[in-house]
């Protein structure tokens, strides 16, 4: 049976700080290895991406591996082409899928359907891969973890899922805010709850924000809601990140975005260039994170 990381808690408790010392062992070395030797890793993207394709591109290389990029518009799947076959042919040529796509039952079908690893490079659901990189971009800094506050000022979007599910696992405390009828996945949260993670759940950014070391946002309208922006810009008034909401964190908080940002609107220009932000190595480290998640997938 191939290992997936469709989900964080794919890794399990182990799994995840496992992965979290490798990545940041594999940043402090530099390091290239043969994991992937030989192997061929799909890229299936459905979406738009920067970060993510170039960083899993370079990743599969610097452990010996080659990849293939593939779009709807450039394939079959664009005319209707079912995933479970997709699925199943590309499993017959290749080694790996990096999926980034609309519904994460959709990676659960690609997974189910082929018989290679499946890694969930974004869905609407979750962004496992980043979460893991911000937790690495706080660990780095902070090594104890149960010493850290994380806010999260936004929606409850796939990313707002994802540190759900990381806070089952990482010890930081996190107070998020969101606008009515923007919450996260109630399901996933009530999970987290009785996991014991240590979530916290406002309305007001001001509450949230409050004493925080690490303050979390993201776009308004993610990839997909593109024609819910103006009713989404009314209902997150006062959730921009601005110094005056920052001069409320912890005075050494730092500024997390995952990125691409939408400066005016979740956040101001002067937050994202001033010394508080971090967003570069948040940037960075889904290189080092994406090696060590990929090295999980391909080790027993
Ligand atoms: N943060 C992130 O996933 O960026 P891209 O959309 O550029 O991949
Ligand atoms: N929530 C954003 C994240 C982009 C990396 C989106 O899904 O568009």
């Amino acid at each position: 049976m191939p290992k997936h990381f469709t989900r964080i808690r794919d890794l399990g408790f182990e799994g995840a700080w496992k992965v979290l010392e490798r990545a940041k062992e594999m940043k402090d070395t530099g390091y290239r290895g043969h994991t992937l030797e030989g192997k061929v890793a799909t890229l299936i993207f459905e979406k738009a991406s920067t970060r993510t394709r170039i960083s899993f591109e370079v990743a599969v290389r610097h452990l010996g591996g080659t990849t293939i990029f593939m779009t709807p518009a450039e394939s079959q799947l664009g005319r209707s082409e079912p995933l479970r076959d997709t699925a199943r042919v590309i499993s017959r040529y290749t080694d790996c899928m990096i999926v980034r796509t609309f519904g994460q039952a959709k990676i659960d079908e690609l997974a189910s359907f082929g018989s290679i690893p499946v890694v969930n490079a974004l869905t609407d659901e979750g962004h496992p891969c980043q979460v893991m990189s911000d937790v690495l971009t706080m660990y780095e800094r902070t090594p104890d973890l149960s010493q850290v506050r994380v806010a999260w000022i936004g929606d409850g979007n796939n990313m707002a899922n994802s540190w759900i599910e990381a806070a089952m696992y990482f010890p930081f405390e996190l107070f998020m805010a969101f606008p009515e009828g923007y919450e996260p996945d109630r399901q996933l949260l009530g999970l987290a709850l009785e996991a014991g993670a240590k979530i916290f759940l406002t309305r007001d950014p001001h509450m949230a924000i409050d004493g925080a070391h690490y303050v979390n946002t993201d776009v308004w309208a993610s990839m997909g809601q593109e024609e819910e922006q103006k009713r989404r810009e009314a209902a997150f008034k006062g959730f921009c990140i601005d110094d005056a909401l920052m001069g409320r964190a912890h005075p050494d908080a730092k500024f997390m975005h995952c990125l691409p940002a939408h400066r005016g609107e979740e956040v101001t220009d002067e937050v994202m260039e001033s010394p508080a932000s971090i967003v570069w190595d948040q940037a960075e480290n889904r290189l080092h994170m994406q090696k060590a998640i990929l090295e999980w997938v391909f080790t027993e």
